[in-house]
């Protein structure tokens, strides 16, 4: 009878698929609002592991899986995820918006070579095409889901855009000539067999939310990939925050009941950008062996640090989050002394918020509190008083220092590993 919007509160990997999963019981919809296939969410069932990456993380508890308006799809990407669901005996009850954008072929070739021209100073994308894509739809050059399954307008839409791309392309010196006609067949195609999928999802979504359905939204990435709110220009290009997901389902504001954040115990980051709590020594190393800290998508290594409560403070306040899902606590099992980032010292001033000076963010020193650690939790916990005490006295810090109560911990990647609070 809700409506539950998950979203990360740092720099995405937070464990979103695990804890939509756990709450998708419950749900009647799964919906993805923004991102794109530079999404990874693994969710972990048994001994069965799924990585998702557009599909809505809610189609493993069979839910329907919503792909709404926000999100950019790579009909190739989606196209071998739905097979290999099916392979696996998990055919996706899906729907896909038709005024999602899709991410075509020079999309990804632009991404590609951007971040090489860009050099050292470049981004670290997923190189999936993700920003070229949202680019497109904001300059109104955008090719929609409804687009592909009509060849006529396919083709007048391709007619326009590619003679512009193929010029972007030949300035970066990059030799791929597009090919009209092999495009076309390829993304009519395409469309051709996702047209059982594609259809009015704000609809459907308006008319569940009136019927009093469960609808859970599934964020992707976190605040501080948000293009406006995180460490621009070391951002992904959608809205990742709480206003972002009710423009990318079609649905109104006032129709979100809770806004859970997810904040892995400790931090992590993939790609270039400031890290003000990175841990560049063997804490660091230790964190990213015991937390499998390797990217989904794109299997980097994870940079990793202490958690930073100045970020996931930040993500509260911008997004209105009413509880916390605290992940990965497990993975501090073992250490002696854990830290927490309370503030910074920013030119030998303290301040508590996050700046938006990129070049501020980069001279921040984090201010930290120390805690004593702990040996080991028992991984079927089922009550937050059956964790070490330590653990717990971590636990009520975050909690006494958000504001924001917490409503899950998870301590462990399978869906028992799980605490409702
Ligand atoms: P997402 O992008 O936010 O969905 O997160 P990812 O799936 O990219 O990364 C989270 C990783 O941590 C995955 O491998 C999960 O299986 C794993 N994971 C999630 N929650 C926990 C937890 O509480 N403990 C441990 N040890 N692993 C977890
Ligand atoms: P989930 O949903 C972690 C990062 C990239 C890069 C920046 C921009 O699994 O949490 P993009 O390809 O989006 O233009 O890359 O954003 N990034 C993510 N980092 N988790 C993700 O998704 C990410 N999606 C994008 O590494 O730094
Ligand atoms: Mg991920």
């Amino acid at each position: 009878m809700s409506v539950t919007l998950v979203i990360g509160t740092q720099w995405g990997d937070e464990g979103k698929g695990k804890v939509v999963d756990y709450y998708s019981k419950n749900a009647d919809y799964v919906v993805r609002f923004q991102g794109g296939n530079n999404a990874g969410h693994t969710i972990k069932v048994g001994d069965e592991v799924y990585k998702l990456h557009v599909v809505p993380s809610g189609v493993i508890q069979g839910k329907t899986g919503i792909i709404g308006n926000g999100v950019v799809i790579d009909p190739e990407i989606l196209l071998q995820e739905i097979d290999e669901l099916i392979q696996r005996g998990k055919k996706p009850k899906l729907l896909i918006s038709d005024r999602a954008n899709i991410i075509m072929p020079y999309h990804k070739i632009l991404d590609g070579a951007e971040e090489q021209f860009l050099g050292d100073k470049k981004i670290g994308t997923t190189k999936r095409g993700i920003g070229p894509c949202y680019s497109d739809k904001v300059a109104r050059n955008g090719i929609r889901a409804i687009d592909l399954i009509d060849k006529d307008t396919l083709h007048r839409l391709l007619a326009r855009i590619l003679p512009l791309k193929q010029k972007m392309i030949d300035i970066y010196g990059i030799k791929n000539k597009l090919d009209e006609k092999e495009i076309l067949e390829t993304y009519n195609a395409f469309g051709k067999r996702l047209e059982q999928y594609i259809t009015t999802t704000h609809i459907e979504l308006n008319k569940a939310v009136r019927k009093k359905k469960n609808i859970l939204l599934e964020g992707a990435q976190g605040t501080m990939l948000d293009v406006e709110f995180g460490t621009y220009p070391y951002t992904t290009s959608s809205h990742t925050i709480a206003g972002g997901s009710t423009i990318g389902a079609g649905i109104g504001p006032k129709t979100i009941d809770e806004i859970i954040g997810i904040v892995k115990a400790y931090t992590t980051r993939v790609g270039e950008g400031p890290l003000p709590t990175e841990l560049l020594d063997k804490t660091g190393e230790h964190l990213q062996k015991i937390g499998h800290e390797f990217g989904t998508t794109t299997s980097r290594p994870r940079r990793c640090g202490w958690l930073d409560l100045v970020v996931v403070k930040h993500s509260c306040l911008i997004s209105g989050v009413t509880s916390l899902a605290i992940t990965k606590l497990d993975v501090l099992d073992g250490l002696s002394e854990i830290k927490v980032c309370t503030s910074y010292s920013l030119h030998g001033e303290t301040i508590d918020f996050f700046p938006a000076r990129i070049d501020d963010v980069t001279a921040c020193k984090p201010i930290y509190k120390s805690f004593k650690g702990w040996t080991t939790m028992d991984s079927s916990s089922k009550k937050v008083s059956d964790l070490p005490k330590e653990a717990q006295t971590y636990l009520r810090f975050i909690e006494n220092e958000t504001d924001v109560p917490i409503g899950l911990v998870s301590i462990g990647p399978g869906r028992t590993e799980t605490i409702e609070v």
